[in-house]
């Protein structure tokens, strides 16, 4: 596949794996199962959206990988379990789990509502919660596994008007480190990674601040705020891509990471710690 031009890691390295990642049809996800699957996984695809779902399946295998995709809305925690139960009923196993469904959005705390936050949690929290504990069973059995969710780094200081996805996103490392040490002796490593800015079509939508809010728009449309932004605002001095985060995760996906567990990676060029508070 042509992303291994570009890729350190060597080919066949997750041959005869079988992965599943959540939001895995574009951005992040895409970024993550394109490399999974160049890296010799069968990468099964999860979306809510069929034309998510047709459009990096046709990508991954007009590009030799081998992906396979399943309509689910992680929030659904019987679809969930239903289709892990069908993708161990074809592939016999799931040996990596990726935790990259995540829906966010700007809006006042005061006025948030039921519904609005909900869905975040829902989606961030609850969502890595169903598919942790529907491939638990078949981890266990098989006698190890990865999973991998996905954070973030706006609640370690805290960050006006995302009040539920900073709360979930907060939760998911609770979560991680708990499951961490609850599912060590069956050898399940469970890790998280806490993406930086990565102007990806969805991350640009959920970052864009409503108007007037005064919260900085980072993603802000013209090339040049971007490049100014990058400069200024991200030690490491540019933007963050889809295959930044999926290096880390087919590292933690692969033998080199057999004695991580609990850890929660940040990867955003050294922004947040260079961040003026909101
Ligand atoms: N401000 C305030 N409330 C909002 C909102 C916003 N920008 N966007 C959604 N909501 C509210 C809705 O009004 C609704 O609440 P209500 O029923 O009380 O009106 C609730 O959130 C659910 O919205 P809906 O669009 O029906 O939800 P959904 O379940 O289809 O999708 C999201 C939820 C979060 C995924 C969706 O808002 C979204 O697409 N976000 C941007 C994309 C994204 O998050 N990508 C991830 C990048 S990190």
């Amino acid at each position: 596949m042509t992303v291994l031009a570009t890729s350190v890691f060597r080919p066949g390295l997750l041959d005869g794996q079988v992965a599943l990642v959540t939001g895995g049809g574009t951005g992040i996800g895409f970024g993550i199962s394109k490399l999974l699957a160049a890296l010799g996984a069968h990468v099964v695809i999860a979306s809510r959206k069929p034309a998510h779902l047709a459009q990096a399946l046709e990508e991954i295998t007009a590009a030799g990988g081998k992906a396979s995709t399943v309509m689910l809305d992680v929030r659904d925690q019987e679809r969930v379990a239903a289709s892990v139960a069908e993708i161990v009923a074809t592939h016999g196993r799931i040996d990596v789990l990726v935790n990259n469904a995540a829906g966010n959005f700007y809006a006042p705390s005061a006025t948030l509502s039921p519904n609005a936050w909900r869905s975040v949690m829902e989606i961030d929290l609850y969502g890595t919660f169903y598919c942790s504990q529907a491939v638990y069973p078949i981890m266990a059995q098989q006698g190890g596994g990865r999973i991998i969710s996905t954070s973030m780094t706006l609640h370690y200081r805290g960050w006006p008007l995302m009040a539920h996805a900073t709360a979930a996103k907060a939760g998911v490392d609770a979560l991680t480190r708990t499951l961490a040490v609850e599912w060590a002796p069956q050898r399940i490593r469970v890790n998280a990674i806490a993406p930086g800015p990565i102007p990806t079509e969805g991350v640009r939508k959920a970052f864009a601040p409503p108007a007037d809010s005064g919260v900085p728009d980072v993603f802000a449309a013209t090339e040049r705020h971007m490049e100014a932004y990058a400069a200024k605002g991200i030690p490491l001095g540019r933007w963050g891509t889809p295959e930044d985060i999926a290096n880390m995760v087919a590292f933690l996906a692969s033998p080199a990471g057999d004695w991580i567990t609990g850890s929660i990676f940040v990867i955003d060029g050294g922004e947040w710690l260079a961040k003026p508070s909101a």
